[in-house]
């Protein structure tokens, strides 16, 4: 039986709007080549334009529109000459995370041929890392409050709070991940030197689950000497578990050690399918160079790959079509056409065009 996969686009702001149409065109090359039947429906909110006539960021019944769906492709959201950060931000994709549950941000970061990394002497290959962050508690709580607001005695507390079922499902994903990779190696950020109670909880965490792998090596690192080792020793990581807010930073960290932001991809993931996941660039809507055609469409192509190799569960068709989507992107990488964030002129349509022309022309 040939199952349906039903994707809800939304293309977001800015560069999201000039990149989608490249991210589609790859993913529908690689579905037809790989026999995967995708329904695309295209929603134009989410968006600053939509708030900018709606006083809403979302309709009222967003929740029923998406919840059907069997994912969400993404491409950013934000534009602060009309909609402060915070709004758009808080009023679509951190919705998107949390009421769907998605509690993985999980983020490859590689060196390819044809990019050259801000670290001096790092060759393609050299960095191949996924980084999996917790993405729905930990340090980015909503408990806290001020006190005393404006007076000598003001006071503030925010809480981070971590949960055994958080804690628990994101190491324990981490490990499952690793034990698909070659190294099967993770490495837990940790600061249970400095923060002495909620940390320590966390590593003894990590261990309990490490038990119960017994095929996968691990090793916990603080987060302060793990940064400095992203950038000294990236070539040791292989999968890299972090709580949210160590997450956020070491995945950025990451991907900017392998070179531009126009390549980091990124997926938001409700591993049991309760509800549909998402797939990101990791770059936002860049107003800086909207409307010119030049924004790099490989972090939105590749995150069209994470999505198909998501659909089918990390095999079969949706597998295939992500190694091939990959394949065609390093190929265009290391002999273009490149746009300018690689040094090339290219425009965003004619990268996007040679990518899908490879992963069409392999057939
Ligand atoms: P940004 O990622 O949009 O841009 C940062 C810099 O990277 C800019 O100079 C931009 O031109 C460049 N850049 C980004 N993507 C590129 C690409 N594909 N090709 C070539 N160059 C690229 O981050 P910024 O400027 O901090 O934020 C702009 C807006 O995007 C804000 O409204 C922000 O809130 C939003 N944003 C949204 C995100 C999302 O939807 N997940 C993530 C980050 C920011
Ligand atoms: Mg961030």
């Amino acid at each position: 039986m040939n199952t349906t996969y039903k994707i809800a686009v939304l293309a977001g702001d800015g560069i999201g709007k000039e990149v989608m149409p490249e991210g589609l065109r790859a993913v529908s090359a690689a579905a037809r080549r790989f026999g995967i039947t995708l329904e695309l429906t295209e929603f134009d909110w989410a968006s600053c334009d939509y708030y900018a006539a709606t006083g809403g960021m979302m309709p009222e019944d967003w929740k029923a529109q998406l919840s059907g769906m069997d994912a969400i492709y993404f491409g950013a959201v934000g534009w602060p000459a009309i909609v402060p950060d915070h709004i758009s931000l808080w009023g679509s994709l951190l919705k998107f995370r949390r009421e769907f549950d998605q509690y993985i941000n999980l983020r490859p970061a590689q060196t390819f041929e044809g990019v050259r990394s801000p670290l001096a002497g790092r060759a393609a290959g050299d960095i191949d890392m996924m980084i999996v962050r917790e993405n729905t508690e930990g340090e980015y709580s909503s408990v806290g409050g001020i006190m005393y607001e404006g007076t000598p005695h003001e006071i503030v507390m925010q809480q981070a709070v971590f949960s055994r079922r958080g804690t628990e499902r994101v190491l324990k994903y981490a490990f499952e991940l690793a034990r698909t990779r070659a190294r099967k190696h993770v490495t837990v950020a940790t600061k249970s030197n400095g923060i002495s109670i909620s940390m320590p909880w966390w590593d003894a965490r990590a261990a309990e689950v490490a038990g119960t792998y017994p095929d996968v090596a691990w090793d916990k690192q603080h987060i302060d000497i793990l940064c400095a080792r992203f950038v000294l020793q990236p070539q040791r990581f292989d999968v890299v578990v972090a709580s949210n807010l160590f997450g956020d930073i070491l995945s950025d960290l990451g991907p900017a050690c392998t070179g531009t932001i126009g390549l980091a991809p990124s997926a938001n993931l409700n591993p049991e399918r309760n509800f549909p996941s998402l797939f990101e660039p990791v770059h936002g809507s860049a107003p800086d160079i909207y409307g010119k055609n030049i924004a790099n469409p490989v972090a939105m192509i590749w995150s069209g790959a994470m999505m198909l190799d998501f659909l089918t569960k990390g095999s079969g068709a949706g597998r295939q079509a992500h190694d091939a989507i990959v394949a065609a992107i390093k190929s265009v990488l290391a002999s273009g056409p490149h746009t300018g964030d690689l040094g090339g002129n290219a425009s965003t349509t004619e990268m996007g065009q040679a990518i899908a022309r490879l992963i069409s022309d392999a057939a």
